[in-house]
């Protein structure tokens, strides 16, 4: 069903407001015609698009099924039942939470749930890949609790398990949070439970980025060893922006009210509506296959950057995520965003473990969904190559960006 071109070319948008129309169709022109890289974006269903566009926007539905405090959420309540039971059986988790905002969202009603403000927490630093909201004095996080940063080795790249272990026995931690917005390894959450139950800390895992390999049967789960899993359902899961909670029975009442009413209003059924759609998309051999095609795309990319002389972090990649630094083809990682940009391969900057410049990093999920493989990701690393180097002007590799997607387009035209 193309709902992206009814969206854009609907005659009543565009004869309402052309200006707003215009900015729908350049987006979808812009991802569409260049190469998302970007490792936290995909491109959702039709059918969870469908969800997002739906009159289901329209209802207010504060509370929880059967418990809400608006009429008229019979229909809804539908919705956010079929969510929660996706995902409890996607998982394999007692309890789901399917309506915080956003993945930040998420972390924050985990921190509500567990914790009181000036607790400690010990989590992954910022510069060695923890998000904003594990410690950043920008954010809610580094401002109400008192985070210790752990970090990852400046060589292998991989989590300092030693340097773990030292600061929870020195700094006893109230909560450990495992997860990060650019580690390419699957993290070993036995250890984390183990280095938590040994100073008597709760284990969070912000598993927003492997979630989707986790439902798809490429990455191990920490569903069995975190007190509350936090995620988002956008990225590699493919559903609408948005993030969820899983925990098990005895904390369920704790998660949801931290949700609602603690730190938000009322659900966005919408969104719970195209999570419930994503989730069920999720539950399918077609989304493991995915799942097995994104990571074995991303290993192809990450050696065969590596082969064009890029350092790549831990020398490879188990997930969907690469990070790598480009300074051997004579670019720091901005001044290379900046040049692949102007080509049209879109991708972020990140920190490196070995390096005080910046590095690139790059995910697989949007381009697997495109269609492509092990030769697409060949080529892409050439690409990408040459233009750092200067081989490759940038009108000459947008113009080959664009016969490369041509050939893949995210969404039927
Ligand atoms: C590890 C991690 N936690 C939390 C988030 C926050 O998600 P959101 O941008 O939906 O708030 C992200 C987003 O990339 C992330 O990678």
């Amino acid at each position: 069903m193309p709902v992206t071109h009814a969206l854009v070319e609907a005659d009543v948008l565009r004869r309402q407001d052309p200006e707003l129309a215009d900015v729908l169709l350049g987006e979808r022109e812009r991802q569409s015609t260049t190469l998302q890289l970007i490792a936290a974006e995909n491109f959702t269903s039709p059918a969870v698009l469908a969800a997002l566009g739906s009159p289901l926007a329209n209802k207010y539905a504060e509370g929880y099924p059967g418990s809400r405090h608006h009429g008229g959420c019979e229909i809804v309540d539908v919705a956010e039942r079929l969510a929660v039971e996706r995902a409890r059986a996607l998982f394999g988790a007692e309890h789901a939470n399917v309506q915080a905002h956003s993945g930040s969202s998420a972390v924050l009603a985990a921190y509500a749930a567990l914790l009181r403000p000036g607790d400690t927490v010990l989590a992954l630093g910022l510069p060695h890949g923890g998000h904003l909201t594990h410690g950043s004095p920008a954010n809610f996080s580094g401002r109400w609790f008192d985070f210790v940063g752990y970090g990852v080795d400046a060589e292998t790249g991989l989590v300092d398990h030693d340097q773990v272990r030292t600061l929870a026995r020195t700094h006893r931690p109230k909560a450990i949070v495992c997860g990060s917005i650019a580690y390419p390894r699957h993290l070993d959450y036995a250890f984390f439970r183990e280095v938590a139950d040994e100073v008597g800390a709760y284990l969070i895992a912000d598993a927003a980025h492997p979630i989707g390999l986790v439902a798809g049967g490429v990455a191990p789960s920490p569903v069995p060893y975190a007190d509350i899993v936090c995620a988002t359902t956008h990225k590699v899961l493919r559903g609408p922006r948005g993030g969820m909670l899983l925990c098990g029975g005895e904390l369920a009442e704790r998660v949801d009210r931290a949700v609602f009413p603690f730190t938000q209003g009322g659900a966005q059924m919408h969104t719970i509506a195209a999570k419930a759609v994503a989730f069920g998309e999720a539950a399918t051999p077609a989304f493991a296959a995915y799942a097995h095609q994104v990571v074995a795309n991303a290993r192809t990319l990450a050696a065969a950057l590596a082969d064009e002389g890029l350092i790549v972090t831990t020398g490879g990649t188990d997930t969907h995520l690469i990070t790598a630094d480009p300074a051997p083809l004579g670019v720091d990682g901005r001044t290379a965003r900046g040049l692949l940009a102007a080509a049209g391969v879109v991708l972020d900057c990140c920190a490196l473990p070995h390096a005080d410049d910046r590095g690139l990093r790059l995910g697989t999920a949007a381009v697997t969904t495109q269609g492509m493989g092990a030769a697409e990701m060949r080529l892409v690393a050439g690409l990408l190559a040459s233009v750092l180097r200067g081989g490759t002007d940038a009108a000459r590799a947008r113009a080959d960006v664009r016969e490369l997607t041509a050939a893949f387009p995210p969404y039927p035209r």
